[in-house]
């Protein structure tokens, strides 16, 4: 069946006569970085070059989000070949970590260590991701496409409110270190709104890279400094960490739903092996026809269901797959969610507790996601992370970077949640030189005449965002609609199905909680996903930027 819909995938992709791009559409969640992008594309770069001025004017105006001490992951699509691949620029674990490296005497694990300061910060990735995509994908050199940033950094970015709310919540961390309070309480406050935040230090060191490449940041003067930095408070990394970091080009995760093809994230991300294990759950009901009968608490319940047993599976068995075998083939396989559906109950909830395996989370704007295509028909859907906002709050002195705390994105203890409530076991332990377990899911989609691009922030929650932004695009709806869509979430444990405020009606959430889900009513929303479109019928691009936050920017140039 599964090759039969693949055949006709195949067939009907070449019945159909591809436009080339009108135009290009870049959606990011700020206005200067989006910017950036369409002005490397207008210098002669490509999206891989848009890609790079993308990523490190969000490190410079966005740096609550993802920066150059953080880490990230660029999911490509070139035109010319068709190859489609993951650049893998996620944090490393530095030599010297050790799997119980956050538990105290009593052998609880200390959240503070765990999340702040340098000892939560692995070995930064974003850097070295610049320098790969311009070598092998870009046209430009860095010291062309890092010009916007560098010039964000020196002239400064007008405050705005999304970073003035994450500096006052991080203001206790930020002020324990020298640098990291000369850069966010510059008068001994925090920035007004349209006060321009400059950082001359973070200037230099992307002047380093633009001149000399990942050398200028893994080696020399700003690498000492980083390291002498992140001893005298306590961390552990060493020249060494950084001279050996190298990012990895992996083979993205695909699957087929329903005549789409899917490409997505690859370990050491978790969310391209749930997505697929959910959609594949899902394949077998026609879930834009339940949506349209009127029976919508039964398309929710089999997607809640889907989730619970996708996000089981990754608590048990997913890890950096260059340390821990994931059975990546079995968790795709449409056998394998045959076998989870068939203990689906279409009319009652499943508790999380019966299901063998082995526990409030903040909401999710930290870490950033945007979306690319040129003229040429490349693609880049990109997340790009410090983990959660602000980060460890460090700045390493004299370099202005501050430093990811992506460190508790391993898990610390089994069973023991992190700063998301996700829980893992030995698979996404802590071992030197090894990449914390991540969520973040850049994807493509590849149908009969459309493709879409797609991500978002939002931790634990980016799996199922995506997710429902997918399920939106199924169901024959626009970008616009996608990033709009009211948002719902399940994790396996807690056993809560959470909900955006306003996602549901009365009568819906009194139906779920009939079929068994405690619904759990969010003070807010999450995510901030920013994605594009292309007709390739008619040639035409489509951009949007999710209506949550202010700052989005999506854009048709
Ligand atoms: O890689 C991950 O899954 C996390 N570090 C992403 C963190 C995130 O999205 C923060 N936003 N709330």
């Amino acid at each position: 069946m599964r090759i039969l819909s693949l055949a006709l995938w195949v067939l009907l992709s070449f019945s159909v006569a591809a436009e080339a791009p009108q135009k290009a559409a870049i959606a990011s969640a700020h206005p200067m970085a989006t910017a950036a992008g369409h002005k490397i594309l207008s210098q002669g770069g490509n999206a891989f070059d848009a890609a790079i001025a993308v990523s490190s004017t969000l490190a410079v105006v966005e740096q609550q989000s993802s920066g150059i001490g953080g880490g990230a992951f660029w999911l490509l699509h070139r035109a010319k070949d068709g190859k489609n691949i993951m650049i893998d620029g996620r944090e490393e674990a530095p030599a010297a970590a050790y799997a119980d490296m956050y538990l105290d005497e009593n052998g609880d694990v200390n959240r503070d260590l765990a999340l702040y300061g340098p000892l939560a910060a692995a070995i930064p990735g974003e850097i070295a991701g610049f320098e790969h995509l311009a070598k092998y994908y870009g046209k430009l050199p860095l010291s062309v496409s890092l010009q916007p940033a560098i010039e964000a950094a020196e002239k400064g970015f007008p405050a705005y409110p999304r970073i003035i709310k994450t500096i006052e919540r991080k203001a206790k961390v930020l002020k324990r270190y020298p640098a990291s309070a000369a850069i966010y309480f510059p008068d001994g406050e925090v920035p007004k709104e349209g006060e321009l935040i400059i950082q001359k230090d973070l200037a230099k060191t992307l002047k380093a890279v633009a001149k000399h490449g990942k050398a200028g940041f893994y080696e020399g003067k700003v690498a000492k400094k980083m390291v002498k930095a992140v001893q005298k408070h306590g961390g552990i990394w060493t020249l060494d960490d950084l001279k050996n970091y190298t990012v990895k080009e992996r083979e993205p995760i695909t699957t087929n739903y329903r005549g789409h093809q899917l490409v997505t994230a690859a370990p050491p991300s978790s969310g391209g092996i749930a997505i697929a294990t959910i959609l594949n759950i899902l394949s077998a009901w026609d879930l834009t026809a339940l949506k349209n009968d009127g029976n919508s608490p039964k398309r929710i319940h089999l997607i809640t269901e889907a989730m619970r047993r996708a996000y089981r599976d990754r608590s048990i068995y997913l890890g950096d797959t260059d340390f821990v075998e994931v059975p990546i083939q079995l968790l795709t396989h449409p056998y394998y969610a045959a076998g989870l559906r068939a203990g689906i109950n279409p009319t009652k909830a499943m508790p999380s507790e019966l299901l063998p395996g082995i526990n409030d989370n903040p909401k999710g704007e930290d870490t950033t996601h945007f979306s690319i295509i040129d003229t040429e028909g490349n693609l880049v859907s990109a997340t790009l992370t410090v983990n959660t906002g602000l980060a460890s709050g460090f700045i390493a002195d004299g370099t202005g970077v501050l430093l990811n705390n992506e460190m508790d994105d391993f898990s610390a203890k089994p069973g023991e949640p992190n700063a998301f409530g996700l829980i893992g076991d030995d698979a996404n332990k802590i071992e030197p030189g090894k990449r914390p377990l991540s969520s973040m899911s850049p994807t493509f989609v590849f149908s009969e005449d459309k493709v879409a691009v797609l991500g978002t922030p939002g931790g634990s929650r980016i799996i199922t965002m995506v997710l429902l932004g997918l399920l939106d695009y199924f169901d024959g709806n626009d970008v616009h609609s996608w990033v709009n869509k009211p948002r719902y979430h399940h994790q396996y444990l807690p056993d809560k199905l959470y909900i955006e405020k306003g996602a549901f009606d009365a009568a819906t959430i009194e139906a779920l909680k009939a079929k068994g889900h405690e619904v759990v009513e969010h003070r807010g929303h999450w995510g901030n996903m920013h994605a594009v479109s292309w007709n390739k019928k008619t040639g035409e691009v489509d951009a949007a930027s999710d209506p949550r936050t202010t700052t989005g920017s999506a854009t048709v140039k």
